[in-house]
Protein backbone atom coordinates (compact mmCIF):
# COMPACT_ATOMS: atom_id res chain seq x y z
CA UNK A 1 0.00 0.00 0.00
CA UNK A 2 1.02 3.07 -0.81
CA UNK A 3 1.60 6.49 0.82
CA UNK A 4 0.42 9.72 -0.93
CA UNK A 5 4.47 11.38 -1.57
CA UNK A 6 5.13 11.77 -4.70
CA UNK A 7 3.41 12.19 -7.80
CA UNK A 8 5.84 10.21 -9.28
CA UNK A 9 3.77 7.26 -7.86
CA UNK A 10 1.10 7.91 -9.56
CA UNK A 11 0.59 6.18 -12.84
CA UNK A 12 -1.44 8.96 -15.26
CA UNK A 13 -4.66 6.96 -15.45
CA UNK A 14 -4.80 7.71 -11.27
CA UNK A 15 -3.69 10.99 -12.21
CA UNK A 16 -6.76 11.32 -14.53
CA UNK A 17 -8.89 9.43 -12.15
CA UNK A 18 -8.11 11.94 -9.43
CA UNK A 19 -9.39 14.66 -11.59
CA UNK A 20 -12.35 12.73 -12.92
CA UNK A 21 -13.25 12.48 -9.01
CA UNK A 22 -12.40 16.01 -8.22
CA UNK A 23 -14.83 16.88 -10.65
CA UNK A 24 -18.01 15.27 -9.39
CA UNK A 25 -17.45 16.86 -5.98
CA UNK A 26 -17.18 19.74 -6.99
CA UNK A 27 -20.52 19.10 -9.24
CA UNK A 28 -22.02 18.59 -5.75
CA UNK A 29 -21.50 14.69 -5.20
CA UNK A 30 -21.58 14.98 -1.52
CA UNK A 31 -20.15 11.89 0.01
CA UNK A 32 -20.24 10.83 3.74
CA UNK A 33 -17.51 8.25 4.96
CA UNK A 34 -20.38 6.03 7.34
CA UNK A 35 -17.72 4.86 10.08
CA UNK A 36 -16.21 7.04 12.68
CA UNK A 37 -12.39 8.22 10.69
CA UNK A 38 -10.06 10.36 12.53
CA UNK A 39 -7.83 12.61 9.96
CA UNK A 40 -4.62 14.49 11.62
CA UNK A 41 -3.23 17.57 9.90
CA UNK A 42 0.44 17.21 11.26
CA UNK A 43 1.68 21.02 9.55
CA UNK A 44 5.16 21.71 10.81
CA UNK A 45 5.80 24.51 8.46
CA UNK A 46 3.57 27.73 8.48
CA UNK A 47 0.17 26.94 6.05
CA UNK A 48 -3.15 28.74 5.39
CA UNK A 49 -3.99 26.80 2.42
CA UNK A 50 -3.17 23.95 2.11
CA UNK A 51 -4.06 23.02 5.75
CA UNK A 52 -7.42 24.47 5.87
CA UNK A 53 -8.55 23.54 2.44
CA UNK A 54 -7.58 19.40 3.73
CA UNK A 55 -9.99 20.53 6.67
CA UNK A 56 -12.94 21.73 4.79
CA UNK A 57 -11.94 18.46 2.71
CA UNK A 58 -12.23 16.32 5.51
CA UNK A 59 -15.21 17.55 7.06
CA UNK A 60 -17.12 17.71 3.83
CA UNK A 61 -16.16 13.82 3.55
CA UNK A 62 -17.68 13.36 7.53
CA UNK A 63 -13.93 12.81 8.93
CA UNK A 64 -12.98 13.88 11.73
CA UNK A 65 -10.30 16.85 12.37
CA UNK A 66 -7.37 16.12 14.51
CA UNK A 67 -6.18 19.61 14.41
CA UNK A 68 -1.98 19.74 15.50
CA UNK A 69 0.02 22.74 16.83
CA UNK A 70 3.93 22.03 16.40
CA UNK A 71 4.74 24.53 18.87
CA UNK A 72 2.50 24.03 21.42
CA UNK A 73 3.13 20.01 20.70
CA UNK A 74 5.44 17.49 22.58
CA UNK A 75 7.85 18.57 19.41
CA UNK A 76 8.86 21.28 21.88
CA UNK A 77 10.09 18.20 24.25
CA UNK A 78 12.30 16.17 21.80
CA UNK A 79 9.72 14.51 20.72
CA UNK A 80 10.88 12.96 16.89
CA UNK A 81 8.43 13.46 14.10
CA UNK A 82 8.36 9.35 13.71
CA UNK A 83 6.86 9.18 17.15
CA UNK A 84 4.98 12.01 16.82
CA UNK A 85 3.70 10.10 13.69
CA UNK A 86 3.21 7.10 15.47
CA UNK A 87 1.33 8.33 18.80
CA UNK A 88 -1.32 9.42 16.36
CA UNK A 89 -1.53 6.17 14.55
CA UNK A 90 -1.75 4.83 18.35
CA UNK A 91 -4.31 6.81 19.27
CA UNK A 92 -6.77 6.02 16.39
CA UNK A 93 -5.55 8.59 13.46
CA UNK A 94 -6.52 7.07 10.35
CA UNK A 95 -4.81 9.14 7.97
CA UNK A 96 -2.07 11.60 8.87
CA UNK A 97 -1.74 14.95 6.59
CA UNK A 98 2.02 16.11 7.09
CA UNK A 99 4.58 19.12 5.80
CA UNK A 100 7.39 19.31 7.07
CA UNK A 101 10.34 21.45 5.64
CA UNK A 102 13.14 18.52 5.59
CA UNK A 103 13.08 17.62 1.65
CA UNK A 104 12.69 13.39 2.55
CA UNK A 105 10.98 13.38 5.82
CA UNK A 106 8.95 10.57 4.62
CA UNK A 107 12.11 8.36 4.45
CA UNK A 108 11.60 7.37 8.08
CA UNK A 109 7.99 6.91 7.90
CA UNK A 110 7.80 4.96 5.18
CA UNK A 111 7.70 1.89 7.20
CA UNK A 112 6.81 1.85 10.68
CA UNK A 113 3.72 4.14 10.11
CA UNK A 114 0.82 2.04 9.54
CA UNK A 115 -1.42 4.54 8.37
CA UNK A 116 -1.40 6.31 5.33
CA UNK A 117 0.34 9.41 5.02
CA UNK A 118 -0.47 12.02 2.74
CA UNK A 119 2.38 14.57 1.73
CA UNK A 120 1.33 18.57 2.39
CA UNK A 121 4.92 19.88 1.49
CA UNK A 122 8.26 18.31 1.69
CA UNK A 123 10.69 20.98 1.79
CA UNK A 124 11.82 22.02 -1.61
CA UNK A 125 11.47 18.74 -2.99
CA UNK A 126 7.94 17.62 -3.38
CA UNK A 127 4.01 19.20 -3.35
CA UNK A 128 1.81 16.54 -4.97
CA UNK A 129 -1.56 17.49 -3.80
CA UNK A 130 -0.51 20.95 -5.02
CA UNK A 131 0.25 19.46 -8.11
CA UNK A 132 -2.73 17.91 -8.81
CA UNK A 133 -5.00 20.80 -7.57
CA UNK A 134 -3.02 23.07 -10.67
CA UNK A 135 -3.55 19.73 -13.49
CA UNK A 136 -7.10 19.62 -12.34
CA UNK A 137 -7.16 23.80 -12.97
CA UNK A 138 -5.53 23.37 -16.29
CA UNK A 139 -7.46 20.49 -17.33
CA UNK A 140 -10.76 22.43 -16.56
CA UNK A 141 -9.56 25.48 -18.35
CA UNK A 142 -8.35 23.57 -21.71
CA UNK A 143 -9.91 19.77 -21.57
CA UNK A 144 -6.07 18.75 -22.10
CA UNK A 145 -2.92 18.53 -20.76
CA UNK A 146 -1.24 17.43 -23.62
CA UNK A 147 0.91 20.29 -25.86
CA UNK A 148 0.38 22.81 -23.56
CA UNK A 149 3.21 24.94 -23.52
CA UNK A 150 3.30 26.01 -19.50
CA UNK A 151 6.12 27.94 -18.24
CA UNK A 152 7.12 27.79 -14.44
CA UNK A 153 8.26 31.45 -13.29
CA UNK A 154 10.27 32.30 -10.23
CA UNK A 155 12.27 30.53 -7.56
CA UNK A 156 12.56 27.11 -8.92
CA UNK A 157 15.64 26.40 -7.13
CA UNK A 158 13.70 26.41 -3.80
CA UNK A 159 9.97 25.34 -4.36
CA UNK A 160 8.67 22.32 -4.49
CA UNK A 161 5.47 23.39 -6.74
CA UNK A 162 7.85 23.46 -9.32
CA UNK A 163 8.87 20.26 -9.21
CA UNK A 164 6.03 18.52 -8.71
CA UNK A 165 4.57 20.45 -11.62
CA UNK A 166 7.38 20.18 -13.74
CA UNK A 167 7.37 16.57 -13.62
CA UNK A 168 3.94 15.48 -13.83
CA UNK A 169 2.85 18.14 -16.50
CA UNK A 170 5.86 16.92 -18.93
CA UNK A 171 4.75 13.00 -18.61
CA UNK A 172 0.97 14.52 -18.91
CA UNK A 173 2.63 15.40 -22.40
CA UNK A 174 2.89 19.39 -22.19
CA UNK A 175 5.71 21.22 -22.87
CA UNK A 176 7.61 22.53 -19.73
CA UNK A 177 9.97 25.46 -19.48
CA UNK A 178 11.28 27.57 -16.89
CA UNK A 179 11.89 31.17 -16.33
CA UNK A 180 14.16 32.09 -12.92
CA UNK A 181 16.36 35.00 -11.75
CA UNK A 182 19.66 34.40 -12.21
CA UNK A 183 20.77 31.40 -9.27
CA UNK A 184 17.50 30.65 -8.88
CA UNK A 185 17.94 27.69 -11.38
CA UNK A 186 17.65 24.30 -10.29
CA UNK A 187 20.19 21.88 -11.82
CA UNK A 188 17.80 18.81 -11.18
CA UNK A 189 15.01 19.90 -13.65
CA UNK A 190 16.36 19.64 -17.44
CA UNK A 191 14.06 22.04 -19.27
CA UNK A 192 14.44 25.38 -21.51
CA UNK A 193 14.73 28.33 -19.78
CA UNK A 194 13.15 31.15 -21.35
CA UNK A 195 12.36 34.73 -20.23
CA UNK A 196 9.49 36.18 -18.98
CA UNK A 197 8.89 38.19 -22.38
CA UNK A 198 9.66 35.31 -24.24
CA UNK A 199 7.24 33.02 -22.40
CA UNK A 200 4.47 35.13 -22.29
CA UNK A 201 4.51 35.11 -26.09
CA UNK A 202 3.66 31.21 -26.65
CA UNK A 203 2.38 29.94 -23.01
CA UNK A 204 -0.81 28.69 -22.75
CA UNK A 205 0.02 28.77 -18.71
CA UNK A 206 2.04 31.28 -16.58
CA UNK A 207 2.59 29.40 -13.24
CA UNK A 208 4.10 31.99 -10.98
CA UNK A 209 6.04 31.36 -7.99
CA UNK A 210 6.56 33.01 -5.07
CA UNK A 211 10.52 33.41 -3.83
CA UNK A 212 10.89 31.30 -1.02
CA UNK A 213 12.76 33.70 1.44
CA UNK A 214 13.03 30.71 4.21
CA UNK A 215 15.36 28.76 2.52
CA UNK A 216 17.47 31.34 1.64
CA UNK A 217 20.55 31.48 3.35
CA UNK A 218 21.28 35.57 2.50
CA UNK A 219 18.56 38.16 2.20
CA UNK A 220 17.45 38.30 -1.29
CA UNK A 221 16.48 42.11 -2.40
CA UNK A 222 13.56 42.19 -4.36
CA UNK A 223 12.91 46.42 -5.44
CA UNK A 224 13.57 45.52 -8.66
CA UNK A 225 11.93 41.93 -9.08
CA UNK A 226 8.89 42.60 -10.53
CA UNK A 227 10.19 44.43 -13.58
CA UNK A 228 13.40 42.05 -14.18
CA UNK A 229 11.17 39.19 -13.31
CA UNK A 230 7.84 39.40 -12.49
CA UNK A 231 4.42 39.44 -14.75
CA UNK A 232 4.04 43.67 -14.93
CA UNK A 233 0.78 44.66 -16.66
CA UNK A 234 2.98 44.97 -19.81
CA UNK A 235 3.62 41.40 -20.01
CA UNK A 236 0.47 40.46 -19.33
CA UNK A 237 -0.75 42.05 -21.81
CA UNK A 238 1.64 40.24 -24.49
CA UNK A 239 0.23 36.92 -23.31
CA UNK A 240 -1.96 34.89 -25.78
CA UNK A 241 -5.85 35.82 -25.45
CA UNK A 242 -6.86 32.52 -23.88
CA UNK A 243 -3.89 32.25 -21.58
CA UNK A 244 -4.30 31.70 -18.03
CA UNK A 245 -1.95 32.69 -14.67
CA UNK A 246 -1.85 30.52 -11.82
CA UNK A 247 0.08 30.81 -8.10
CA UNK A 248 -0.02 28.34 -5.81
CA UNK A 249 0.16 30.90 -3.34
CA UNK A 250 1.09 32.74 -0.56
CA UNK A 251 1.23 35.93 -3.10
CA UNK A 252 3.64 38.70 -2.66
CA UNK A 253 1.79 41.28 -4.55
CA UNK A 254 4.40 43.90 -6.35
CA UNK A 255 6.91 41.18 -6.24
CA UNK A 256 6.00 38.30 -8.53
CA UNK A 257 3.27 40.23 -9.69
CA UNK A 258 1.38 43.64 -10.29
CA UNK A 259 -0.75 43.41 -7.97
CA UNK A 260 -3.58 44.85 -10.08
CA UNK A 261 -3.35 41.29 -11.97
CA UNK A 262 -4.02 38.85 -8.50
CA UNK A 263 -8.35 39.14 -9.91
CA UNK A 264 -7.80 40.06 -13.47
CA UNK A 265 -9.71 37.99 -16.57
CA UNK A 266 -6.95 35.00 -16.63
CA UNK A 267 -6.37 35.10 -13.07
CA UNK A 268 -7.03 31.19 -11.87
CA UNK A 269 -5.60 31.89 -8.66
CA UNK A 270 -8.54 31.92 -6.42
CA UNK A 271 -10.06 29.22 -8.54
CA UNK A 272 -7.23 26.73 -7.64
CA UNK A 273 -7.48 27.37 -4.22
CA UNK A 274 -11.57 26.18 -4.51
CA UNK A 275 -10.06 23.31 -6.27
CA UNK A 276 -7.75 22.65 -3.77
CA UNK A 277 -10.49 21.08 -1.76
CA UNK A 278 -12.30 19.26 -3.98
CA UNK A 279 -8.83 17.76 -5.32
CA UNK A 280 -8.46 16.80 -1.45
CA UNK A 281 -11.48 14.63 -1.03
CA UNK A 282 -10.78 12.67 -4.42
CA UNK A 283 -6.82 12.28 -2.44
CA UNK A 284 -8.30 11.45 0.60
CA UNK A 285 -11.12 9.01 -1.22
CA UNK A 286 -8.19 7.19 -2.89
CA UNK A 287 -6.04 6.95 -0.36
CA UNK A 288 -8.18 5.50 2.69
CA UNK A 289 -10.03 3.51 0.01
CA UNK A 290 -6.74 1.79 -0.89
CA UNK A 291 -5.76 1.25 2.41
CA UNK A 292 -9.00 -0.49 3.03
CA UNK A 293 -10.15 2.01 5.61
CA UNK A 294 -13.45 2.03 3.49
CA UNK A 295 -14.99 0.68 0.85
CA UNK A 296 -16.07 3.01 -1.55
CA UNK A 297 -18.92 1.34 -2.74
CA UNK A 298 -20.19 2.05 1.10
CA UNK A 299 -19.62 5.86 1.04
CA UNK A 300 -23.27 7.25 1.54
CA UNK A 301 -24.03 9.83 -1.57
CA UNK A 302 -26.27 12.73 0.89
C1 LIG B 1 3.24 26.63 -1.59
C2 LIG B 1 4.12 25.77 -0.69
O1 LIG B 1 3.86 25.68 0.52
O2 LIG B 1 5.03 25.18 -1.24
N1 LIG B 1 2.06 27.07 -0.96
C3 LIG B 1 0.96 26.27 -0.96
O3 LIG B 1 0.97 25.16 -0.49
N2 LIG B 1 -0.15 26.75 -1.56
C4 LIG B 1 3.99 27.74 -2.25
C5 LIG B 1 4.69 28.77 -1.41
O4 LIG B 1 4.76 28.70 -0.19
O5 LIG B 1 5.20 29.72 -2.02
Amino acid sequence: MNHFISIDQLTNQQIFNLIVNAEKYKKGKNDNIPKQLFAANLFFEPSTRTKMSFAVAERKLGLEVLDFHAEESSIQKGESLFDTVKTFESIGANVAIIRHRSDDWFTELESGINIPIINAGAGKREHPTQCMLDLLTIYEEFGRLEDLNVVIVGDIKHSRVAKSNAHALERLGAKVYLSAAPGYEDESLDYPYVSLDEATQFCDVVMLLRIQHERHEEIYETSSYLTKYGLTIDRERKMKQHAIILHPAPINRGVEIDGDLVECGRSRIFKQMKNGVYMRMAILTHVLNEWGSIDENSIKEC
